[in-house]
C-alpha cells in the first residue's frame, strides 16, 4: 500500500526513531505470560517509555485504559511537544498529569471530546474510540473502496467510526486476538498491542515512503473553513460532517468566558444568553483566533439558533476578520426554528463578503443531508494551479478539465520517482490510486496520462494503451527527450 504519511505521522515517526528498539519477548510484568498474544506489544511499549503497568510489578491486562491515559500514551509518541492554550473541555483540570497531552491531542485533532464540552477524562476509552483517536494519529486517511475488510468488522462501528476501524482492520492493527465490541471498553491489553501494531505500520510507511519518493500531503491549505460555536454538540456535529464533506479546516469558536447550563436557561428572563441575545452592543469575547484566514476564501459559519437569531458571540467572530470577497456560508440547528433572520442579521456585519443562502438543520441530521447540501452548494472555489517540474526543469503543461486531473491537483505537493521504460516513457508511483477513465489511445511525445489508476506516465515517444489522458508538455519534442530521455527523474507537482 502506497499511501502518503500527514505531518503528524511524520513526527510521531521523529520520536520513534529516538526510542530504543524492542528487545526479546520479555514483559516483566508478572501477570504477562511471555507467550500471551500481547506480550511482545507490552514489553517493546515498556521499553519505549510510552505504556507502563499499574504498579506492583503489574499490568493488568485486563483493565480498562481511560481517554486522559490514551491522550497520554500518543503524546509521549509524538515527543512531548510544547503546548500553549486551553482544551475547552469542561471536565479536565489545567496543571493535571494528563493536562499537556490532552490539550495537544485536541489541537492535533486526535480528540474532540464528546461534542457537550467533555472529555471524558476519566471514561474507559472504548475499542472505537481507540481506533479513531489512532487513525487521526495517522492522517485520518480515508480508505478508498478498492481497500476491504473481508469479514465487514467496520459495519459493527459507529458512524463516526466507521472509516478508523476499517483503516486499524485493513492495516492489521485491529486482528482477531479478540472479538472487536465497537462500545466495549479496550483492554490494556488491547490498547497495548494496538499501539505498537500501530508503530509498526509507521516503519512500514516509512520504508514504502522511501521507495515511492512520495512527499507528505499538506494538512490544510483547503481553502475551506469551517467556523462554529456549539454548546451541546448539535452544531459541532453538523460541522464535522460538513468538514469532512468538504476536506476543509474546522475552527471552533470558544468563548473566553464558558457559558454554563444556567447561562443556557432561555426560560429565565434574566440569564446570560437572554441578556445577551436582547443587547444590540453585546459581543462576548472569543477565545483564540483563526491563524491564518488568508487561507481561506470559503468560511462556514456554524451557530445553534438562540431567540430566534444568531449567538452574539458569531457577531464578535464575523467583526473580527477582513471577509471582504469571500464566500460566507451561514449554517445552524435549533429546536424547531428555522434559520429565518439570523443569517441576513448577521450578514450586516460583514456586507463586503458573497453570503451564500444558509441553512438549518436538526439536531439529528445526518452525514448524507450534510454532504448533499455542501455538494450543491457553488462555492466558486479556483481549481488548483498545478505546476510540474522535471527534475528542476518547470515545463510548461496544458492540463486536461477531468476529474483525474482534478483528484491529482488535491494531492499536491508530490514528488514522484519516476523510471524510463520501453524506450518511450517514464514512469512513477502516485502513491495511492485516484478517479480514471480509462480509454484506448495512441500516446504522443509530451503526453502525460494516468495508468492503471495509480502511476503517472510521461511520454518522450508514443504507445498504444488505455490510459486516461491528465495533460500535455507544450515543449519541443527534442526538448521533451532532453528532460525525460537520457536516465531516471523525480517530478515535482506542486501549486503554481
Ligand atoms: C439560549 C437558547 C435559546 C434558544 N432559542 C431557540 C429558538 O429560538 N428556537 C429554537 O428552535 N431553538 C432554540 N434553542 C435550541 C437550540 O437552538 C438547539 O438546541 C441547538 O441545536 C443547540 O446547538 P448546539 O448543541 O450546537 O449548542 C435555544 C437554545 C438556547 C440555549
Amino acid at each position: 500500500m502506497k499511501r502518503t504519511l500527514s505531518i503528524l505521522m511524520m513526527l510521531l515517526m521523529v520520536s520513534l526513531l529516538v526510542m530504543p528498539a524492542c528487545g526479546d519477548n520479555e514483559a516483566g510484568y508478572e501477570d504477562v505470560p511471555s507467550d500471551a498474544w500481547y506480550a511482545e506489544a507490552v514489553t517493546a511499549l515498556r521499553e519505549k517509555g510510552v505504556m507502563d503497568g499499574v504498579g506492583g510489578n503489574r499490568f493488568d491486562p485486563a483493565g480498562v485504559f481511560t481517554r486522559a491515559q490514551l491522550a497520554t500514551v500518543l503524546y509521549r509518541l509524538a515527543g512531548k511537544p510544547a503546548v500553549q492554550g486551553e482544551d475547552g473541555f469542561s471536565d479536565t483540570q489545567p496543571g493535571a498529569w494528563y493536562a499537556d497531552a490532552v490539550l495537544w491531542a485536541s489541537q492535533s485533532g486526535i480528540v474532540g471530546g464528546y461534542g457537550n464540552g467533555l472529555f471524558g477524562t476519566n471514561d474507559p476509552t472504548t475499542q472505537e474510540q481507540l481506533a479513531v483517536m489512532l487513525w487521526r494519529s495517522a492522517g485520518s486517511y480515508v480508505l478508498g473502496s478498492e481497500y476491504t475488510d473481508p469479514d465487514g468488522v467496520e459495519n459493527a462501528a459507529s458512524g463516526w467510526a466507521f472509516d478508523a476501524v476499517r483503516w486499524a482492520r485493513v492495516d492489521g492493527l485491529l486482528t482477531d486476538a479478540v472479538p472487536f465490541e465497537a462500545t466495549q471498553p479496550a483492554s490494556r491489553a488491547q490498547v497495548a498491542d494496538m499501539v505498537y501494531r500501530y508503530l509498526q505500520l509507521l516503519e512500514r510507511f516509512s520504508d514504502v515512503d522511501a521507495m515511492s519518493g512520495a512527499t507528505p500531503k499538506a494538512e490544510s491549505g483547503s481553502g475551506v473553513l469551517v467556523a462554529y460555536f456549539s454548546c451541546t454538540g448539535n452544531t459541532e456535529k453538523i460541522a464535522g460532517f460538513l468538514a469532512d464533506a468538504l476536506g476543509a479546516d474546522t475552527f471552533r469558536i470558544i468563548p473566553e468566558e464558558p457559558y454554563t447550563d444556567a447561562d443556557l436557561n432561555y426560560g429565565d428572563s434574566e440569564s446570560r444568553t437572554t441578556r445577551e441575545q436582547h443587547d444590540p452592543e453585546a459581543r462576548p469575547a472569543i477565545s483564540g483566533r483563526v491563524a491564518q484566514m488568508d487561507d481561506y476564501g470559503v468560511v462556514f459559519l456554524g451557530y445553534p439558533i438562540w431567540w430566534g437569531q444568531a449567538p452574539k458571540i458569531l457577531y464578535t467572530f464575523v467583526e473580527s476578520y477582513d471577509l471582504s470577497g469571500k464566500t460566507v456560508v451561514p449554517f445552524c440547528t435549533s429546536g424547531s426554528s428555522g434559520i429565518g433572520s439570523s443569517a441576513e442579521n448577521l450578514r450586516k456585519s460583514a456586507p463586503d463578503a458573497v453570503w451564500l443562502e444558509g441553512r438549518r438543520f436538526s439536531a439529528s441530521a445526518g452525514s448524507a443531508a450534510v454532504t448533499e447540501w455542501a455538494g450543491g452548494l457553488d462555492l466558486g472555489r479556483k481549481e488548483k494551479e498545478m505546476k510540474l517540474k522535471i527534475g528542476e526543469t518547470e515545463v510548461p503543461v496544458t492540463w486536461e478539465d477531468n476529474p483525474s486531473a482534478a483528484a491529482l491537483r488535491k494531492l499536491l505537493p508530490l514528488t514522484i520517482r519516476m523510471s524510463m521504460y520501453g524506450g518511450f516513457e517514464q514512469v512513477g508511483p502516485i502513491g495511492q490510486s485516484i478517479e480514471r477513465d480509462d480509454a484506448q489511445m495512441t500516446t504522443q511525445c509530451g503526453d502525460i496520462v494516468l495508468y492503471a489508476g495509480d502511476q503517472l506516465v510521461i511520454f518522450y515517444g508514443s504507445n498504444s494503451w488505455a490510459y486516461t489522458p491528465l495533460g500535455h508538455i507544450e515543449l519541443s519534442p527534442q526538448e521533451i527527450t532532453a528532460l525525460l530521455g537520457g536516465g531516471d527523474v523525480a517530478v515535482t507537482l506542486s501549486e503554481g
